[in-house]
């Protein structure tokens, strides 16, 4: 059933070309600038009197969650707080009226998730759950629900429940903005343009992995990696850092590259590897001066940026290219990048793919 794929990890990361399609699939008319999200439960008025949403995840879903906060914030407008769940459940949160909780959960079972989303449910607040299993505890709690459709994700290492999850969130989040004005409909038309190509753009990168896969053997030997990103590639970092230390056991750390600064640039030496995802965007430039910081280091930079980039090549010792495309959604294209960085360590490495040691698909226990 790996369809001629070595682990199930590398299947599904090919499958998120197919999979965000699905995801796509009913939800949006180009031709109307609409996008359709029919099992939420919530009327134009109610998402207009949101003054809040509340995230609820873990893991991978929560770096998912933090992409969302920025989306929601930026193209919304509406304050968002993102709590990793087995916080949130004792923390003693302060409640506001007109939240919405938004709660990810791939396999819709973790304990703690479903913990904090009773413990906001108490409260009367709408609960709206992002899950990828149908018929998983989180459906039968949370209000409403809207499901991934990546199919079965067999592999312990998140990846295509991961995108799916984002683009659940990118629709949210122009839709919100649509329904409160943030947004016009011929923005959102050329959105939906935008947001379609992206399979496509994940198939490129994909037919491209063996400049990955030699990246990641000529590392493989490194001790500890560095990802950094800025804005919308910070939620990313650390999710390209959480996929190589589940599955190579090497260390591995995420910071928002403006951080570096403030304490971690002290651990950086002599080849030591720093992934730093510099896609145009508003933060570009500020990632070339991070990336200039680090190479005076010493340190190996490998930058991940778009094609028709011409500069990076510069400063960085290697370049790992994703397709030019629209800034808010390059965070899609980068992570396929970082998974196949993972996968080709472990396997540089000789790990256990798909059942990595230590780590279960769905996590019962709190
Ligand atoms: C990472 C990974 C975990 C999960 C976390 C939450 O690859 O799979 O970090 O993301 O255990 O799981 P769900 O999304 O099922 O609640």
């Amino acid at each position: 059933e790996k369809a001629g794929y070595e682990h199930f990890m590398l299947k599904e990361i090919h499958e998120q070309v197919s999979a965000i399609h699905n995801t796509l699939a009913g939800k949006v008319s180009e031709l109307e600038g609409a996008i359709y999200l029919k099992e939420l439960n919530l009327n134009d008025d109610e998402i207009k009197k949101l003054s809040r949403v509340q995230i609820l995840a873990c893991g991978t879903s929560w770096h998912a969650g933090l992409l969302g906060k920025y989306l929601f914030e930026q193209l919304a407008g509406i304050h968002c707080d993102i709590d990793i769940c087995s916080e949130y459940r004792y923390r003693n949160p302060v409640m506001h009226e007109g939240t919405l909780a938004i709660a990810i959960t791939q396999s819709g079972e973790t304990a703690d998730t479903l913990a904090a989303v009773r413990e906001i449910m108490s409260y009367n607040c709408p609960t709206l759950a992002i899950t990828n299993v149908v018929g998983s505890t989180i459906t039968r709690e949370a209000n409403s629900v809207l499901y991934t459709r990546a199919g079965p994700e067999i592999g312990v290492a998140a990846t295509k429940t991961f995108s799916t999850q984002l683009i659940l969130l990118y629709l949210l989040a122009v839709k919100f903005a649509l329904v409160r004005g943030k947004l016009s409909p011929d923005y959102v038309k050329s959105f939906i343009t935008e947001i379609r190509k992206v399979p496509g753009e994940i198939q490129q990168i994909l037919n491209q992995k063996e400049v990955i896969r030699e990246c990641a053997e000529n590392f493989a030997c490194s001790k500890s990696y560095f990802f950094l990103g800025r804005h919308l590639s910070y939620p990313i970092a650390l999710e390209g850092a959480l996929k190589l230390k589940e599955i190579s056991y090497v260390h591995a750390e995420g910071f928002a590259a403006g951080e570096l600064k403030h304490g971690p640039i002290a651990l950086l030496d002599e080849g030591a590897p720093v992934v730093a995802i510099a896609t145009k965007g508003q933060t570009y430039e500020k990632m070339l001066s991070n990336i200039k910081e680090v190479k005076a280091r010493d340190a190996y930079v490998i930058a991940v940026a778009n094609i028709n980039d011409t500069e990076i090549g510069k400063y960085a010792d290697v370049v790992l290219r994703v397709p030019s495309c629209d800034e808010l959604l390059a965070p899609l294209l980068s992570v396929v990048v970082l998974q196949l960085l993972a996968y080709y360590t472990a396997l540089a490495r000789d790990c256990a793919i798909d059942k990595p040691r230590n780590l279960a698909k769905s996590v019962t226990v709190e």
